[in-house]
């Protein structure tokens, strides 16, 4: 079975996590702390604090924003769990706004109807690596003095005009699970160019230790561990062209794809711009005998893995304590739930496997089409 994700690790990580395993600096240490540095000297961010997931930095970072209890914070309505659910620990409740046909993010122009009084911040997400609509919702942002969090855990090293994602907010997040352009296994780090924000980020990280065992205020453990650290710093140094072999993939498969009636490519604002996280395709139900769900058996029959990122989240039974969203209002998401799904590609993909994607979706598009 061609798998959806692979890690693009060698003996250099294998080197950096012995390295660290036989001293005797496990946490908070010098690997961790330059990692930062290179992440955010990479990305042209002022400070970076590397955190112990995506998840966690996505709650640190709001935690810092000083988001808690009552406050809402605006959110694609397909996206990865974590960005609606982790305001949920701060005690603020998750808005759901639709996305667009297009790139899939945060849709700017339905954006202004989810904020109200008690909104505190508009999370967008650059999903599959293709940034959201970054000018209009920074308009939109500034308009109403209500701060942006990029969820840039898919966008490393993808641009939105001159910017990275995850630089063009008060806060951008990043993810370095498996499936990432950088995998550190788990891990994540909070970018900013605000050094109090930054500040406060690292206090909360670890405790809000004010030194010698002295808690003032609310923090937890989100630290990331030393060899996580060595690996990133491995990793970083491969991003640029695992990106380029992304690219290319994607780039292969959309010039077959482009050409099958009923299934529609990603999407590129820029090919410069999109590090192709993920490649997803949708398929239109009128033109197949068989709808996405179809799709997905007939690939795996074929040994090619695939799979919807993500399904809708305003009815997931962990936002159920929240008034119904109108379901008018997100038809873009509902409609992107049925017809979607990704597939295979990761910096160390075969051209032999390559090729066989490509020929299971022709495949499976010449027997089912109508
Ligand atoms: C858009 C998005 N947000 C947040 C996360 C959470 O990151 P993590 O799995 O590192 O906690 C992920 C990845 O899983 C993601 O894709």
């Amino acid at each position: 079975m061609i798998p959806l994700a692979k890690p693009n690790y060698d003996e250099a990580e294998v080197e950096a996590a012995s390295r660290i395993l036989s001293s005797d600096w496990l946490i908070s240490g010098p690997e961790t702390e330059a990692f930062e540095t290179e992440f955010a000297s990479l990305l042209g961010a002022k400070h970076a604090v590397a955190v112990n997931s995506g998840s966690s930095a996505l709650l640190v970072a709001q935690a810092a924003l000083g988001i808690s209890a009552g406050d809402e914070v605006v959110v694609p309505n397909m996206t990865f769990v974590s960005t609606a659910s982790a305001a949920m620990y701060l005690g603020a409740r998750p808005v759901f706004c639709d996305i667009t046909t297009d790139d899939y993010g945060l849709d700017p122009e339905k954006l202004e109807a989810c904020i109200t009084s008690k909104t505190k911040a508009i999370l967008p997400v650059h999903y599959a690596g293709q940034s959201a609509q970054m000018d209009a919702i920074l308009e939109v942002s500034q308009k109403h003095g209500i701060p942006v969090i990029e969820d840039a855990a898919e966008s490393h090293l993808a641009r939105f005009g001159d910017s990275f994602t995850g630089t063009l907010g008060v806060a951008g997040i990043f993810s370095f699970t498996p499936s990432k352009p950088m995998t550190t296994g788990e891990g994540g780090m909070i970018v900013t160019n605000d050094p109090d924000l930054a500040k406060r980020a690292r206090s909360i990280r670890s405790f809000c230790d004010a030194g010698k065992f002295q808690w003032e205020s609310l923090g937890f453990n989100f630290r990331m561990p030393e060899v996580l650290g060595a690996i990133g710093r491995v990793q970083l140094k491969k991003l640029p062209e695992s990106i380029r072999r992304r690219r290319s993939i994607a780039s292969r498969y959309s010039q077959v794809f482009s050409k099958l009636d009923g299934v529609s490519i990603p999407y590129v604002r820029r090919p410069e711009d999109h590090n192709f996280q993920l490649y997803t395709v949708r398929v239109d139900p009128a033109a197949h005998a068989i709808d996405r769900d179809g799709w997905i058996s007939e690939l795996a029959s074929r040994q090619v893995s695939s799979r919807l990122y993500f399904p809708t989240l305003h009815q997931q039974g962990v936002f159920s304590r929240f008034p119904k969203a109108e379901e008018s209002l997100l038809e873009n998401s509902l409609a992107y739930a049925k017809t979607a799904f990704s597939l295979p590609i990761f910096a160390t993909l075969s051209d032999s496997n390559q090729d066989a994607v490509i020929e299971a979706v022709a495949d499976v598009h010449q027997k089912f089409k109508r």
